[in-house]
């Protein structure tokens, strides 16, 4: 049985039998699926014109930094994998002049309340690299006193040097891979990390006075089990991070054929990944985190339970955040951007990124510009993935809309006779929706209802997303 599972009808084959399909993550509404070759740089240019005009609002800003030395099995991110340094360095020059490209497209918007790196690994590149990244941006903007600063750390190429200069530098937060540390299950995945390793650099990340680490954790991953995996999270309690992050496994094999490398026996069936996960809510718990969100856990006093507690918790490209700003820009291969109410993604292919800089043009690739129906779905499904509630009465405030008779076929749908309503995973009132402790477990499946993109593509049967469960 699952955490917050009521005995009875509701047993775990049900749920799965009803609610394990694929499904999307939304961190955006609409997903990138919808995006089109149809917007493109001038849209683009368009958007950054009026977002410059909002000189007082604080923006937000990606950079990717896609470099590995070797690829993790199980990876799903847009990533590069090379031992030769020059291409790291010939992309590092490229993100310097898109940087130069941007803030004159923004000369006076230049506030940041929040910055991430991701990638790849961020780390790939020496203290001076990421020194001279830092300082370019730093020419260009200046940042809220209270801005989140985080970027992704790989422990296995991450030194002390490295972390040190970070922190001085002005980042305040870590993210860190683990994922397991079964050593079996790391040895399927390619990605051999010791316990050691970590406790030592999340050591050296406090002395040096970062004020929240994040640990990744996946469950769905081959070979684990509820053993291993129990030991895994016992160690992870150990090191008290303030943050955990723990994703289901995206075993998406049709877009990363890498993989197909995976033995597909390995991977723990849908019963057994829910069983994970039911074990990770419980270790957390138990050890005083707050469940946050759909997959995240935080110490009391981090930032982001604070903000789960006041609504003021947002989710984006980067996950859960605290800090929102209205918009968002990114920098490198795959970013996407979130201004005045569209997206723009970058190209994802190196040479292409290149010529597109060389030739002084934002590198976007294609986008989306949201129309007022995905404004409204867009604040329904962030609500609901970041609280879990959706208060129906600020949306009717908010957008001006009667919510029963815009949402009339999702409420038939979520309260009508299909299992929705005896499944036991939302309450639905007149003036809210509120998801159950189980509830929270399928909040993706929730959000589905709420997307119509999503009946569209229905249709098609395209496999485009990864499994809910
Ligand atoms: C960009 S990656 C990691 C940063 C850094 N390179 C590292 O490996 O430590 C960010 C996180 O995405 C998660 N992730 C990557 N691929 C995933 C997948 N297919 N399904 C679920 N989570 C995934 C992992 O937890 C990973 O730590
Ligand atoms: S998990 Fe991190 S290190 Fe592994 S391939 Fe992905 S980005 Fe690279």
């Amino acid at each position: 049985m699952i955490a917050g599972e009521r005995p009875g009808p509701t047993s775990t084959a049900r749920l799965l039998a009803h609610y394990d399909q694929p499904g999307p993550r939304y961190t955006s509404y609409p997903t990138a699926v919808e995006f089109h070759a149809g917007f493109g740089e001038r849209e683009y240019r368009e958007r950054l014109a009026a977002a410059d005009a909002h000189t007082d609002e604080p923006l937000s800003l990606y950079a990717h930094l896609p470099f590995c030395e070797a690829r993790c099995l199980y990876c799903g991110c847009n990533i590069v994998v090379t031992k030769h340094r020059g291409v790291a360095s010939s992309y590092l020059e490229n993100l310097l002049l898109e940087l130069d490209l941007l803030a004159r497209a923004l000369p006076h918007r230049r506030t940041l309340s929040q910055m991430h790196w991701g990638g790849g690994t961020p780390t790939y590149y020496p203290a001076a690299d990421l020194e001279r990244l830092f300082q370019a941006i730093a020419e260009h903007f200046r940042w809220t006193p209270d801005a989140e600063i985080g970027i992704e750390v790989d422990p296995r190429v991450t030194s002390p040097e490295q972390i040190r200069v970070l922190r001085r530098l002005g980042f305040n937060r870590l993210s860190m891979g683990v994922q397991d540390f079964d050593p079996r299950v790391q040895e399927a995945v390619h990605r051999v990390q010791s316990f050691e390793l970590t406790a030592e650099l999340i050591h050296v990340a406090r002395a040096e006075g970062f004020r929240s680490v994040n640990v990744d954790l996946i469950y769905g991953l081959p070979w684990q089990a509820l053993e291993g995996f129990q030991r895994t999270l016992d160690q992870v309690v150990t090191l008290r991070p303030e943050r955990v992050a723990v994703y289901s496994f995206a075993f998406v094999p049709w877009i990363k054929p890498h993989m197909n490398h995976i033995p597909a026996d390995a991977l723990p069936a849908p019963e057994l990944k829910l069983a994970l996960l039911a074990r990770a809510i419980d270790a957390f718990t138990r050890a005083g985190y707050r469940t946050i969100g759909m997959d995240h856990f935080a110490l009391p006093d981090d930032d982001l339970a604070r903000a789960m507690d006041t609504g003021a918790l947002h989710r984006n490209f980067m996950g859960y955040t605290v800090q929102s700003a209205p918009d968002m820009v990114a920098l490198g291969i795959s970013g996407i951007g979130d201004v005045q109410g569209a997206f723009a993604q970058n190209t994802k292919k190196l040479p292409e990124y290149a010529a597109q800089i060389a030739a002084g043009r934002f590198p976007i690739e294609r986008g989306y510009a949201l129309d007022a129906d995905d404004l409204v779905r867009r604040h329904v499904i962030t609500r609901l993935m970041c609280d879990s509630r959706l208060d129906v009465r600020d949306v009717e405030r908010r957008f001006g809309i009667p919510f029963a008779a815009t949402f009339a076929t999702e409420l038939d749908e979520l309260a009508g006779r299909g299992p929705w309503r005896t499944d036991g995973l939302l309450e639905i009132t007149p003036d809210a929706i509120e998801l159950t402790d189980l509830g929270r477990t399928f909040v993706r499946n929730v959000c589905m209802v709420f997307d119509r993109h999503l009946r569209r593509q229905a249709a098609q049967a395209r496999p485009v997303f990864s499994r809910t469960v």
